[in-house]
């Protein structure tokens, strides 16, 4: 039996352009998928397919058991919709906001209202209820999106990109209020960039680059594509790098990356803490003085590198300018780095960084 959100061949082009390629998803009732991938991957033209605010070219898709092209209304009474393109009228209070939502789906104005009360305790926006949501921060207003999509309690959730551009703290506190909310048991499909917010709210991931999902599993069986632990090196001074990264490679089972922005290192090896320490006693007899060395498993952004060939990138430059580059991950890791080595195509000059999603397109 199909799960509850399930797609089958989607494609969908703009132009020359398939943001779509074929994609197949299928999503367990009470599960979560996350949907992993960069700037102009694919991920909001499926999040607008499944929730039927976009036609597909071609393809399957059926959501809580409804045919999406053939009931479009039906599955809109089903489910919820939070991220880049949802409504939040900054003229209304987030009270208004909420209990406009409730008459929306036809609750009685009563129901309306003690729903959006609930929601704005459950959301931490009781003191801003009656306040416009233009006056609210941006952490405010995407706890009072994800509130809005929660109004009716949808048996199916989309949330596109719901902590994108948040600082670390409300990225945590909306981590929280999404993980409450799959314990009650909501199939949730969940965009992002962010390889940590996948790892840590996804049952499963699929990895989606120009259009075609390339990766699925889980965060561990994605992680363990890449072949093991990585050394990672912070060294003090920047000149440094260029030695740094030649013991590295002597050391290295693969290719690694160097963040030159933050000084750090990164290569994959086998060998566990006994090389660690020969690598530090290398590092040290080369006169590389180091601020951080230590032993991790591999991220999903690593799980990146290794599926593509490069990193999680920009598409066509979407979001160039935006004056983010070097951003990092929550998770500490950066992106917008450079690759080292002469394999893949691009070379390291031409690594874009990583962008916010500014849903350059329209
Ligand atoms: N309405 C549109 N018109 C033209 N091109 C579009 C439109 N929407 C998306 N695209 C293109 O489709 C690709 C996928 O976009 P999108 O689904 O927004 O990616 P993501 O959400 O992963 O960043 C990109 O190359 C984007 O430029
Ligand atoms: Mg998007």
């Amino acid at each position: 039996m199909p799960g509850a959100i399930y797609a089958e061949g989607l494609v969908k082009a703009f132009g020359a352009v398939r943001a779509l390629d074929g994609v197949d998803l299928d999503v367990p009732e009470g599960t979560v998928l996350g949907m992993l991938g960069p700037n102009g991957a694919g991920k909001t033209t499926a999040v607008r397919v499944l929730t039927t605010l976009l036609q597909p070219d071609r393809g399957k898709a059926v959501v809580a058991g409804i045919d999406v092209l053939a009931h479009p209304d039906k599955v809109r009474r089903s489910i919820g919709l939070s991220g880049q393109f949802a409504a939040v009228d900054e003229y209304l209070t987030g009270r208004e906001n909420l209990t406009m939502v409730g008459r929306l789906y036809q609750m009685s104005g009563r129901d309306a209202k003690r729903r959006a009360t609930e929601l704005l305790e459950r959301f931490h926006l009781g003191d801003a209820a009656d306040r416009t949501a233009k006056t609210y921060s941006g952490g405010m207003r995407r706890r009072l999106d994800l509130a809005a999509a929660l109004v009716v309690s949808p048996p199916v959730m989309f949330m596109d990109e719901p902590t994108t551009g948040l600082d670390p703290r409300n990225r945590q506190e909306l981590w929280d209020v999404i993980q409450e909310l799959v314990a009650g048991g909501t199939t949730l499909l969940l965009t992002t960039q962010y390889l940590e917010e996948a790892d840590r709210l996804a049952h499963d991931i699929c990895v989606v680059d120009h259009g075609k999902v390339i990766a699925r599993g889980t965060a561990d069986q994605l992680k363990a594509r890449t072949g093991g632990e990585r050394v990672e090196v912070v060294v003090h001074d920047p000149d440094h790098l260029t030695v740094a990264d030649e013991v590295l490679r002597g050391f290295g089972k693969g290719e690694g990356t160097v963040d030159a922005h933050i000084r750090k290192l990164t290569v994959p090896v086998t060998g566990g803490a006994k090389l660690l320490a020969e690598v530090i006693r290398e590092l040290d007899l080369r006169g590389v003085e180091i601020d951080d060395i230590g032993l991790r498993r591999p991220t999903l952004d690593d799980v990146f590198l290794s599926l593509t060939g490069h990193h999680a990138e920009d598409a066509e430059g979407d979001g160039a300018g935006d004056g983010s580059a070097g951003r990092t991950d929550p998770g500490g890791g950066a992106v917008g780095r450079h690759k080292r080595g002469r394999k893949g195509a691009g070379t390291a000059g031409a690594e874009a960084g990583v962008t916010n999603d500014r849903e350059g397109v329209k």
